[in-house]
């Protein structure tokens, strides 16, 4: 392990790597702050990062790279077919991943477009432990329906469950018992699922799935994108591979999948994505549409640069120290916050802290968007953007409704080795005194609703001037500070 304990003082989360390129940041006036808020429709993906300090919104392409990446990047071989940095990337992938047959693709989404697109013909159902916005946008697209099957407490924010993102399995038997066999063309499971607050599922369940997957001849995908920090925390949490390498539970974990794929913009700390599998049935299936969405076989809408660097990055994956330092940052914020009342999502998960907007706003009506409310709060007092993942996030049904996300959460993401632990400190402190001013804090509504992820384009805004009582509270408060 490398855990470093401290003499006298409180034992901190210790940076285990030097910072040798770096960018500045601006923390920008509040006033700024709230013209920039109302500028971006009170969605924090509509901000541009002039306005923006510390940068909470994901770990999607913002994972700090190694110097060893970046190093590799130059020795890139620029072909449009045959690239030697392809062949690299394909054994970086059979190496970590233990799948020969690996399909590039330029980010997470379009292998589930592709998966979708293969695999699921209208009426099919896919039970899975919970969904992740784009995979559920493409299942929907080709007329597929989902099923999410966690434990019941799962989705109690706070709780002592280690592995929230385990499938019931009884959940799971009795859905395929229900829709059978032809209904189902897989069976997915999310690594750290995203939208729970990046909650783990242990091995022994993913082997339950395998099990219950055999037993009716149903295909298992897996969702490796947060596959690192989920091996992570089963080495921390589940007892039997307390002594088993990075690499031994990670492969035991794509083992027990027919299919593998993930967004490297998560996983490896680099750009662009991957399917990989054992089966050459399956692989065949597939390939045809590498061409017609993303590009030739050997880069699939990739540049080289980037394969290299995604190849080192799998790689570094392995590394528990490289691995660790984000969950253990998210541990401190998550831990710090509980013990200043502030609700949060326990036990702390991976990708970043995330905040339960339904109780920390418990005076907005959940139509009233309280976890993207929260986000514009928390850009206008500290600077700091977070992502909204609750109802903005969801869509409506086909009769139009609205369905109200199962959580509201307001995400800070907490991507590898980018923020110091005085920066998390600094949010800790603004989110204490935005705690104390809660109640100033109103409702939202939409204005621009896009009809597809309109969480990402949409605008809203305030249903009274709550944001206006907000800045003059922070005036008050801290005078001229930032
Ligand atoms: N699967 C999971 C579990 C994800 O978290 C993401 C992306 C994707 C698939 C899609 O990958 O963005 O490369 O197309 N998550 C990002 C986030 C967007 O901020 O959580 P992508």
């Amino acid at each position: 392990m490398n855990e470093v304990k401290f003499y006298k003082c409180e034992s901190i989360p210790l940076e285990l790597h030097k910072v040798r390129v770096v960018q500045k940041l601006n923390l920008v006036p509040v006033e700024r702050r709230f013209n920039a808020i109302k500028e971006a429709g009170f969605n924090t993906f509509q901000l541009t990062t002039k306005d923006v300090f510390l940068d909470m919104l994901t770990d999607s392409g913002t994972n700090a790279m190694s110097d060893n990446q970046v190093a590799a990047m130059f020795q890139a071989d620029d072909a449009y077919a045959g690239s030697q940095s392809f062949f690299r990337l394909q054994k970086a992938v059979e190496d970590v991943l233990g799948k020969r047959f690996y399909l590039p693709v330029h980010q997470g989404r379009a292998a589930e477009n592709v998966i979708s697109k293969t695999f699921i013909k209208k009426g099919d159902v896919i039970p899975m432990n919970y969904h992740f916005t784009t995979a559920l946008a493409h299942i929907l697209d080709v007329g597929g329906k989902i099923e999410e099957l966690l434990h019941d407490d799962a989705l109690q924010l706070k709780s002592t469950n280690p592995f929230k993102g385990n499938i019931d399995i009884n959940k799971l038997i009795a859905c395929i018992e229900k829709h059978g066999v032809d209904k189902i063309p897989f069976i997915r499971m999310e690594a750290s699922t995203n939208l729970i607050g990046g909650q783990p599922f242990s091995i022994a369940n993913l082997m339950d799935v395998r099990r219950v997957a055999d037993k009716y001849g149903i295909m298992l995908v897996l969702d490796a994108s947060l596959i690192g920090e989920n091996a992570y925390l089963i080495k921390q949490r589940e007892r039997e591979w307390q002594e088993n390498t990075m690499a031994d539970i990670i492969k035991m974990m794509t083992n027990l999948a027919d299919l593998v794929y993930f967004s490297a913009r998560k996983l490896s700390s680099a750009r662009g994505g991957g399917i990989c599998t054992n089966r050459k049935d399956l692989y065949g299936k597939m390939e045809a549409l590498i061409p017609l969405y993303e590009g030739f076989l050997t880069y699939g809408g990739m540049s080289v640069r980037e394969i290299e660097a995604m190849a080192v990055g799998l790689y570094e994956t392995l590394d528990e120290t490289m691995i660790s330092q984000s969950p253990t940052f998210i541990k401190y914020f998550v831990e710090k916050l509980e013990e200043l009342g502030i609700p949060v999502v326990t036990p702390p998960g991976v990708l970043g802290c995330h905040l339960d907007a339904m109780t920390f706003c418990s005076h907005i009506p959940q139509n009233e968007y309280p976890a993207g409310a929260l986000g514009a709060a928390l850009f206008l007092v500290a600077g700091v953007r977070g992502m909204e993942r609750g109802t903005i996030s969801s869509v409506r049904d086909e009769n139009g409704i609205e369905i109200l996300a199962d959580v509201e959460l307001l995400r800070l993401a907490v991507p590898r080795r980018v923020f110091t632990l005085s920066q998390i400190n600094y949010v800790i402190d603004r989110l204490r005194w935005l705690y104390d001013n809660r109640k100033l804090i109103g409702g939202l509504k939409f204005v621009y609703e896009p009809p597809v992820l309109r969480f990402f384009m949409g605008r809203l805004e305030p249903t009274n001037d709550w944001l206006e009582q907000l800045f003059y509270k922070f005036k008050k408060d801290f005078g001229d500070s930032l």
